[in-house]
């Protein structure tokens, strides 16, 4: 096999309580690429569609996690990429990191899977440091492993995979705005006041309880955040009320996704998760920004082969 055309999804980070740590994978929001094996040994990037992006592989976060995943295989050839972009840069549902890790998934494949998924984690987050100025793992884990993914250490790296509720569905509203993650985490504080702390670390255990037990109340009271949230959400027009209409139609729980500017909701049944997606319609329907609503199934699978 010298071709492969992936789907790479979108993923959400943090999920409210668990900042650089928790995330998952959506289903029905991705970009597409087709990676070729070239005679040439390196790593080129042929064409983009959907957004500008840079096509010098050092300069790119697809380019640069293949150039990784490259050195690591040591191969006398090269590969190409091209990337039908969907997911907008700047967007907040890991649309470098689809990029990065879409490219070191289908890399592997080609090779015929000499490395593990966590190898193509380490991987791609050399690729992610480009767009994001420092490594994390929190959107390349559910890509590549799909559900929900834990990032217990970067150092040593350490994923978790968490099991997905069946009933789980997540709807996104995207504000077509630009936040850069290097300047949503600059508005973050350097220390936490402890009693804080404790909340957010009893948030983060009580979620990964409810998602092993189904507990779906659970899941809903713990989609808490007291130390990221405030600060973050002023970058995001309309956050409060888009979180408290949508809890008003039946979200287990809202926040935003990643760095921003999306805001997420995860809900009970796909029945709710479209109400959900009325309610924030409703909330920006009436201001002059544009916005795109995505409801998906949590995508347990991760990354596919398309062909
Ligand atoms: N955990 C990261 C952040 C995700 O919130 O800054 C953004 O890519």
């Amino acid at each position: 096999m010298d071709t492969i055309k992936i789907f790479s999804p979108a993923t959400v980070a943090n999920v409210s309580c668990g900042f650089d740590v928790l995330g998952f994978c959506l289903d029905s929001v991705g970009d597409d690429m087709i990676i070729r094996k070239t005679k040439s040994k390196g790593i080129t990037i042929s064409k983009i569609e959907g957004y500008k992006l840079p096509l010098n592989p050092e300069k790119n976060v697809a380019g640069v996690a293949g150039l990784a995943i490259l050195k690591a295989a040591q191969v006398t050839f090269g590969f190409d990429i091209e990337i039908c972009k969907r997911i907008k840069p700047g967007s907040g549902i890991g649309s470098s990191s689809a990029s990065a890790s879409g490219t070191v998934f289908a890399i592997n494949e080609l090779l015929g899977n000499p490395f593990n998924k966590k190898q193509l984690t380490a991987f791609a987050m050399k690729g992610e440091a480009v767009a994001s100025g420092n490594e994390h793992a929190d959107n390349i884990a559910p890509g590549l492993f799909g559900g929900f993914t834990l990032v217990k250490s970067l150092n040593p790296l350490e994923i978790l995979e968490l099991p997905t509720p069946k009933e789980l569905y997540a709807t996104i509203v995207h504000p077509q705005i630009e936040v850069k993650t290097s300047e949503a985490r600059a508005l973050l504080p350097k220390t936490i006041p402890l009693k804080k702390g404790i909340a957010q670390w009893a948030n983060v255990g009580s979620l990964v309880h409810g998602l092993h037990t189904l507990d779906y109340n659970l899941i809903s009271r713990s989609l808490e955040d007291n130390i990221v949230e405030p600060h973050r959400k002023q970058l995001i027009p309309y956050f409060d009320e888009a979180k408290s209409l949508a809890i008003q139609s039946g979200a287990l729980g809202v926040g935003i996704s990643g760095s921003g500017p999306s805001i997420f909701a995860l809900s009970q049944g796909e029945i709710k998760a479209k109400q959900v997606a009325k309610a924030f319609q409703n909330v920006y329907k009436n201001t002059t920004i544009d916005f795109k609503i995505y409801v998906s199934k949590i995508n347990s699978q991760g990354i596919k082969t398309i062909s």
